[in-house]
């Protein structure tokens, strides 16, 4: 298990031994810029844009575009691209046939993001349609539509365009630039700090006593904790990033050593695949440079979807030194009331009526009707940023 933590290099290799770089150079750039007119365009949604921006700055390495049909095809059922290596998500941009149908294999595509903005490029190798309800089944274990990530594949055209991509240009993030680390960057800074093991953290929650507690369990084992919450696109009634962001922000200054933490932004979409995210986020953090990731309860789940545990077991099914990144498995944590301490399922000697924890929909409830969660489900300084922007939020 431990194999993949580093012997002779300084930081873990990228997925697949080469951290990808798609941002276009300046004299790509100025050339882009000069067919732009010319080029046939297509359309990204918010989560194509994400991914485009991923792809560039190399957090889904190996991949350099959009997946053609035989990685497609190994991903969904095989949970490997067509070339061994495990990935365990679809990366690719599905349009209608009347957008794909004008389109020549061989043909660069201008790509804008969803407010018309020219952001890459597309060399278009292949079009394939796709099966959406085997995709479903496969990725999501579920066909209901009522799941957020179903519903965007049966939303979504019936035609994959693939093919390499081309960042135009790295812009800083809008809302958090100081903490917008790509890959590169993450990969420096932690050789500059000596951290020869680091821990990935997930998140698209505000942080609560459970979430802090399993990153420092996993913080007295590694060197650095990679606290690395997702800020692409996520369901409508999540807690937007900003404020989550803010959280975190409360707890660095408070409640995290300085020295041993490092908070950047993932600007990945969600796509609340449970059990077949864990291992894309997993493998994400290992292209930012973490030996080892996070995995608790329910990851990346939604209702009732997945069991609770889906999401480590499914590890189990891949090569461990393949993965190269060694899952930290964790089980429900909470408050125990009879040790006065953060406990798990593991480690609690107390019963079920011994333990506090909120669910996400109880605390959302708390706090609309004005009431802060208690101290030991969320640090009161966290529960007053979250309670004040649920009352603004009701009040706008
Ligand atoms: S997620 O969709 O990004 O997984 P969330 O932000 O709630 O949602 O969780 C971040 C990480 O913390 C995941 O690995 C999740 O399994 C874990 N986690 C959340 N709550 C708990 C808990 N009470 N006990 C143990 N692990 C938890």
């Amino acid at each position: 298990m431990e194999k993949c933590i580093l012997k002779h290099q300084d930081v873990i290799e990228a997925h697949g031994g080469e951290l990808i770089n798609r941002i276009a150079s300046e004299a790509q750039r100025q050339e882009f810029l000069s067919k732009a007119e010319q080029l046939p365009s297509v359309q990204l949604d918010a989560r194509a844009t994400s991914d485009l921006e991923m792809i560039a700055i190399g957090g889904f390495s190996p991949l350099t575009g959009f997946m053609e049909q035989q990685d497609y095809e190994q991903v969904v059922h095989k949970m490997h691209l067509a070339n061994g290596l495990p990935w365990s998500v679809p990366i690719t941009l599905s349009v209608t046939e009347d957008i794909a149908n004008p389109l020549e294999i061989g043909s660069l595509v201008r790509l804008n993001d969803p407010d018309g903005r020219f952001v890459g490029v597309l060399e278009l190798t292949q079009k394939y349609a796709y099966d959406k309800k085997q995709e479903a089944l496969q990725v999501y274990r579920t066909d209901e539509d009522k799941h957020p990530g179903v519903k965007v594949v049966y939303d979504q055209g019936g035609i994959n365009l693939a093919g390499p991509v081309w960042l135009l240009e790295r812009h800083p993030h809008p809302l958090f630039p100081s903490y917008q680390i790509d890959p590169a960057q993450s990969r420096a800074l932690f050789k500059e700090k000596g951290w020869r093991t680091v821990v990935g953290f997930q998140t698209r929650n505000p942080i609560h006593r459970a979430h802090e507690y399993i990153q420092k369990c996993a913080l007295e084992t590694v060197d650095g904790l990679f606290l690395h919450p997702l800020v692409g696109a996520t369901k409508s009634d999540d807690i937007p990033a900003h404020i989550r962001m803010r959280c975190y922000e409360i707890m660095m200054e408070h409640y995290f050593p300085q020295d041993r933490v490092t908070l950047a932004i993932n600007p990945a979409a969600m796509r609340y695949a449970g059990p077949r995210e864990a291992i894309f986020h997993a493998l994400v953090r290992k292209n930012y440079g973490c030996t080892h990731f996070i995995v608790g309860r329910d990851h990346a789940g939604v209702g009732d979807y997945y069991g609770t545990y889906d999401a480590q077991h499914i590890f189990d099914e891949l090569d461990a030194d393949a993965m190269g990144i060694v899952p930290m498995k964790f089980e429900h944590a909470f408050f125990c009331k009879k040790t006065e301490s953060m406990a798990t399922t593991k480690t609690s000697p107390s019963g079920p009526e011994d333990r506090i924890h909120l669910s996400g929909t109880k605390v959302r409830e708390m706090l609309r009707r004005g009431e802060l969660p208690p101290p030991q489900f969320s640090r009161p300084e966290v529960a007053k940023v979250l309670a004040e922007a649920m009352q603004s939020a009701a009040t706008a």
